[in-house]
Formats: structure tokens, sequence, C-alpha cells
């Protein structure tokens, strides 16, 4: 009979919770739930050495132990610190604690962007929603920031460094899960930057699941940039007998259009089966996919506008009224508007106003910044560096 594990209790803003040993602290609070649980940009469950990056998991460590009850001198990373028997750990009862997450988003903004308007990630960003909830209301960085290019990473995935916090997620899915690592973190200090050195293509089976781990603009999937903001569109669950991977996805659609496809996530936000290349960018066809109904949506999210669930329709009542007459039709606007004509998820990018005006295939090319009579602006627009 398999030797039953012995519980250790650890209490985390005055609740107290039994876990496994070798448990970490962020691990216990995701057990209890709510809002005792530390946010985290850098950790991710299934990627082995994770976490200790960015820092916005910090806690207070009261009691170390029920052995040694003393506290830890600093605030420590939950999703690196293990529990031990009787600890007493302090998240949101602690003031010092939500300072000092301030502080980190502060940090993590000094070089991202407030970009939102215009970041694909919007509505999905765990940075803006850390923005909103610890961090300030202005900077007080004064100096030129960190900007970037954009660039083509393969086909189908765009690296925007200048949003990057170098939370390392990508690079270890490219070493972890798609077995072909071609990029990862070059140079130190305030020089790091994710590149491809030579840049050379990302393009084997399963990197696109980079999209899904980066907790923020920075790498975004191509056929879908500038299509459509997230909270217009629909989440549905839905899968295929795939050969390559587990063929479960999320398509992310409006109307009938599936306008990208990801992998599906958990409550925390995780990836919960890798997808292949070819679910996520080259099935965009409902046809392809058996759905299997709405994506439960947090109340929380932005992406819950809109979506109700268990609405019941009202009775139709023009044709009982008009004993049986169907309504005349004076046009039907489907057939009349030619924007109407554009299939804008089989389009390989965004659409510009030539792809409505006649030329329903064509497509605009990556935004490089370029200034009215300046030329390409090569520190970034105004919106991501105010120092221009
Ligand atoms: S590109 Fe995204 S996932 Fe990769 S290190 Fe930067 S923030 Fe993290
Ligand atoms: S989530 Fe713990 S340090 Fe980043």
């Amino acid at each position: 009979m398999a030797e039953e594990k012995k519980l250790i209790k650890v209490t985390i803003d005055n609740i107290t919770v039994e876990v496994e040993p070798n448990t970490t602290i962020l691990q216990a609070a995701r057990k209890i739930g709510g809002d005792v649980v530390p946010p985290a940009m850098c950790y991710y469950t299934s990627l082995e050495n994770s976490g200790g990056k960015c820092r916005t998991c910090l806690v207070k460590v009261a009691a170390g132990s029920a052995a040694d009850p003393r506290p830890m001198p600093k605030l420590v990373a939950s999703c690196r610190t293990n529990v031990m028997d009787g600890m007493v750990v302090e998240n949101i009862t602690n003031p010092a604690v939500l300072e000092a997450r301030k502080g980190v988003v502060e940090f993590l903004l000094i070089n991202h962007p407030l970009d939102c308007p215009v970041c694909d990630q919007a509505g999905e960003c765990d940075l803006q929603d850390l923005s909103y909830e610890h961090g300030a209301e202005a900077t007080r960085y004064e100096f030129r920031r960190r900007t970037f290019e954009r660039i083509d990473i393969g086909d189908f995935i765009q690296l925007h460094m200048t949003r990057c916090i170098l939370c390392y997620r990508c690079v270890y899915v490219a070493d972890q899960v798609s077995g072909k690592r071609e990029h990862g973190v070059l140079d130190r200090g305030d020089h790091s930057q994710i590149a491809t050195y030579i840049e050379n293509s990302l393009d084997n089976e399963f990197i696109g699941n980079v999209i899904d781990v980066c907790p923020v603009g920075a790498l975004t999937d191509r056929t879908f940039r500038f299509k459509n903001r997230v909270w217009f569109t629909k989440p549905m669950e839905a899968h295929r007998d795939c050969p390559t991977c587990s063929g479960k996805v999320r398509l992310w659609m409006r109307g009938d259009e599936v306008f990208r496809v990801t992998a599906r996530k958990d409550q925390w936000g995780e990836v919960k089966e890798w997808i292949c290349n070819e679910c996520r960018f080259e099935r965009k066809k409902v046809s392809d996919w058996i759905i299997e109904g709405p994506t439960k949506v947090s109340r929380h999210s932005v992406i819950s506008a809109g979506h109700y669930e268990g609405v019941k329709k009202p009775k139709e009542t023009f044709s009982p009224v008009m004993d049986g007459a169907k309504p005349k039709l004076l046009l039907d606007i489907q057939q009349i508007s030619s924007v109407n004509k554009v299939e804008l998820s089989e389009i390989q990018g965004p659409a510009t106003s030539k792809t409505f005006n006649g030329d329903p295939h064509s497509v605009g090319h990556n935004v490089t910044d370029v200034k009215l009579d300046e030329g390409r602006n090569l520190q970034g627009t105004d919106s991501t560096n105010p120092n221009v």
C-alpha cells in the first residue's frame, strides 16, 4: 500500500490550509484561492526552473515554521519558497508587501510602454492587470527608455522587445516544449534582450506556445495582430483529431469566423495542454473544428463583457401580431456592404482601407514607427517613448 504523505499546515493571510511537503507558498495560496493568491508574472507551473525573476509574488513570512517561529528578515518570492509546517505568511494583509509590489510594478514599467490602446495583448495582459491593481499613477523615471524595433521571428510570431519584461517563460517553452531553441536572453543588465541572435526563424512545431506564455504583448500572433480587440471576440472550446498535439484548443470567434486559435488556459492563466503550430496558425475555419461550447470566462475579465450565460431570448411576436406575415426586408445589408465580403480570419495580416475597397485579400504590413516629416523613428512612437 502506498505510504500516505504527511500533510503540513501553513497559514496565509489568516487562512490555514494543509499541503504536501515541498509545496511552494504560491501553490499553497492557489489552493486557498481568491485574493490571497499573489500575482505571478514569470512562474509557470509546467515549466521547470520558471519563477524567481519578476518579484511580483513577494510575500512576508511572519513565522518560518512551528519549530522556528522567527520571521524571515526580507520579503520572499512565494513562487520559489517552500512552505514549512506551521509557517505563517502575509500577503494582502501586510501593507509592506503591497508597497513592495507597487515598487516592483514601477520597476517593470520603467521600460514597458503603457501602449495598451494599441497593444494586441490588451484585455489579457498580466502586466495591465497588475498595473491597475498595484501601479502608481505616475512614473518617477526621467531617463531615456530602451526601445527596439519590432521584428518578425518566423512566419507567425512577432517580437516587440520594448514590451518584454524578461520573464524567461518563452525561453523555457522553446527549451522544454518545442525541443529546438533558437532564441534566448542575450547580454546582461539593461542590455538584456530576447533575441534569435542571427535572427534565425523560430519555426519548430510547438513554438507558437511562446505567444501564450508571454505575460505581456512582446510576442504576438502575426495571423491575429490588429484584426480585433480580444473582448469583441467570443472564446469557444473546440477540438480536432490532430496527429501532432492533443488538438484541444480555444477558438476566438466573431460571428462564424475564427480569428485566433490558442491553447486552453486554466484559472491561473496557464496553458494546460500545449498545441502545435498547425492547429494554432493554419486551422482558421469553423469546419476544421468540433465545437464543444463557450469558454467559461471569469466575470473579472474584460473578455466577459457582453458574454451572457443562460440567456433566454424574448419570444418572437411579429408573426403572431401580423397574422403570420413575415417582416418585409427593404435591403439586406449583408449583400450590399462590401465590408461584409472581407474574411478577416483568412487574410494573413491586418486589414487596411484597401482591403475594404475592392481588394479583399490585401493586408497591411508591420507598423513601423514613422513620424510625419521625420522619417522612420528608431526610438519608438510617442506612445512607446515619452522622451522623443
Ligand atoms: S518575450 Fe514575453 S515570454 Fe519572453 S521573456 Fe519577454 S515577456 Fe517573457
Ligand atoms: S512569479 Fe515569483 S518571481 Fe516572478
